[in-house]
């Protein structure tokens, strides 16, 4: 299938604010883009900006094909303004929701959408759905994002937060001029309903509930799981969470149900700590005449079942009850012995300012993020590019595979090491078909906090997650290896750790970053290289004719 995509801008006023907004198609939220399992995929994207770009497929596997991947300088140069290149895969071996997004400086706060893969074979659940529709949580910024990120780096401090959180790119009445703006969705009584709810926002693990009603998870990042009913989810962003929802309950006269995401916070940062809010609408089985598209009128009550900010306890106890479905159809493929193990430290660091500077981080230094301590840069060209063609000079293989020192991650002060981090591209290779664990330790630099992890070209199995500090002789042996979550996106417990596994079998080069974008901005990410294995079918394609140079 073939699809044309524009990046373009468009004028788009919300909470009173107009400003050109960067979209796809014209549209924010973007288009979504709709396939059958085992499609080929060409989507032609042409920027019709003064400003690079490029769009990530965020889950989609890649088998191959890493050239349409998307990060900036990981996988490709970035389409220049007035270029045009055409994004080619095939979606293998998944389905349900994924997601599509820029991956260029900040640009996915309004450059996202849906990518829904229709199963082949029928849904593995009950009851049988009536109807679907996507729920995307998304930050507007009143200002230019990309403004807000390279003040950021310019100053050293924390990044202006968010002015609202959008469903479906609205905010809700909640906010100033904005009941106008309120994602309203018209059900029928008595039918289940499959809600594709997916974290686009750029810095905000999100807590999300319906009214009344409780969901049933059966979907993590388009992997079945076994289904779990809870009276609401945690989603960080980069997640995406299939929920069914039963329209059970009795409306009053309104019909309106609330459905409201609100932060889950687990930062000492500043944040944008607003609710947005929205409506399932019963379709009137009365006499009552109700106004189209209007949210009921003030005041609002949050749905019960939300959780409040601060539900470290809610959060943890939905993470450990999700499980891979792990049927016949669907068997949980993870590794049961390793080849390799890396642990990795991720963190934030507090830099001595330059002198001759003024720095506005804690202590007057500036704030930067790491893994193991090391800060990742992207180079001019990119790394796939660099490793495709044996140019050694962009990147080096030496990513360190264990903290360079050790100490106490979890128990620390918070300022009292030196936290001065290294900066550079530095890569973990690994051969062909590695059986890889990574163990990803949260530290008290700074902030404990709750880091939502991505995989790029890989999904993997979450098969330990524990407060404190990973014990390398006794924390494996209570790793779940019968149905752990399978995601491409973990959210490493707030001063904690998390283990996952992967089976590398994807030959090319894979970014691996906090998806809270301010973290990446930080450096808060590193690159990993799958090398070529011995049959052709185990080797990266060639790189596409129309491929972007830098
Ligand atoms: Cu959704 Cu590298 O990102």
């Amino acid at each position: 299938m073939m699809k044309i995509r524009q990046v373009e801008w468009k004028t788009v006023t919300r909470l009173c604010y107009t400003k050109p907004v960067l979209t796809v198609n014209g549209k924010y939220p973007g288009p979504t883009i709709a396939v059958n399992e085992g499609d080929n995929v060409q989507v032609i994207v042409t920027n019709r900006v003064a400003r690079n770009t490029t769009i990530h497929w965020h889950g989609i596997r890649q088998l191959r094909t890493g050239w349409a991947d998307g990060p900036a300088y990981v996988t490709q140069c970035p389409i220049g303004g007035g270029k045009t290149y055409t994004y080619n895969f095939t979606v293998v071996g998944q389905r349900g929701t994924l997601w599509w997004h820029a991956h260029f400086a900040w640009q996915r706060a309004s450059v996202y959408g849906a990518f829904i893969i229709y199963p082949r074979m029928p849904l593995p659940f009950s009851p049988p759905v009536h109807s679907h529709f996507p729920i995307i949580f998304g930050e507007w910024w009143n200002r230019d994002v990309e403004v807000v990120e390279r003040e950021m780096m310019l100053y050293g401090g924390g990044p202006n937060s968010s002015d609202a959180y959008t469903i479906n790119g609205l905010p809700g009445p909640l906010y100033p001029c904005s009941a106008k703006d309120t994602f309203i969705k018209t059900v029928e009584a008595g039918k289940t309903y499959l809600l594709r709810i997916i974290n686009a926002a750029l810095n905000d693990e999100l807590f999300f509930a319906v009214a009344n009603h409780n969901l049933t998870v059966v979907e993590i990042d388009a992997v079945y799981t076994k289904p779990f009913t809870t009276s609401a989810i945690m989603i960080t962003p980069g997640q995406t969470t299939n929920v069914l929802l039963t329209t059970d309950q009795v409306p009053d006269s309104t019909g309106m149900f609330a459905i409201a995401a609100r932060p889950y916070l687990t930062s000492v940062f500043p944040f944008d700590n607003s609710t947005t809010i929205g409506f399932l609408k019963y379709k009137a089985t009365t006499n009552i005449k109700l106004e189209r598209n209007k949210p009921p009128m003030p005041p609002y009550t949050l749905p019960k079942n939300l959780p409040t900010m601060e539900d470290n306890s809610f959060a943890e106890h939905f993470s450990n009850n999700l499980r891979s479905l792990a049927s016949k159809d669907y068997p949980c493929n993870v590794p049961q012995k390793i080849d390799k193990r890396v642990v990795t430290t991720i963190s934030l660091n507090l830099q001595d300012c330059p002198v001759n500077q003024t720095c506005q981080g804690y202590l007057g230094k500036r704030f930067y993020a790491s893994m193991n301590n090391h800060s990742f840069v992207r180079p001019s060209l990119s790394i796939l590019e660099s490793h495709y063609r044996n140019l050694k000079t962009e990147f080096s293989s030496n990513f360190p595979e264990k903290p360079p020192y050790v100490f106490n991650y979890t128990g620390v002060s918070p300022v009292a090491e030196n936290m001065n981090t290294q900066f550079g591209t530095k890569i973990l290779e690994v051969p062909f078909g590695t059986r890889l664990e990574i163990v990803l330790q949260d530290t008290n630099f700074l902030n404990p906090e709750n880091h939502p992890i991505h995989v790029h070209g890989h999904n993997f199995f979450i098969v330990g997650r524990g407060f404190g500090n990973f014990d390398v002789a006794k924390d494996p042996k209570g790793y779940n290896l019968v149905d752990p979550p399978e995601r491409n996106t973990v959210a490493v417990p707030k001063g904690g750790w998390a283990a996952i596994r992967l089976h590398a079998d994807n030959p090319g080069v894979w970014f691996i970053h906090c998806h809270l974008e301010e973290h990446t901005s930080w450096g808060l990410a590193m690159g990993f290289i799958v090398k070529r294995g011995k049959e052709p079918s185990q080797c990266l394609l060639p790189p596409p004719s129309d491929l972007p140079p830098c």
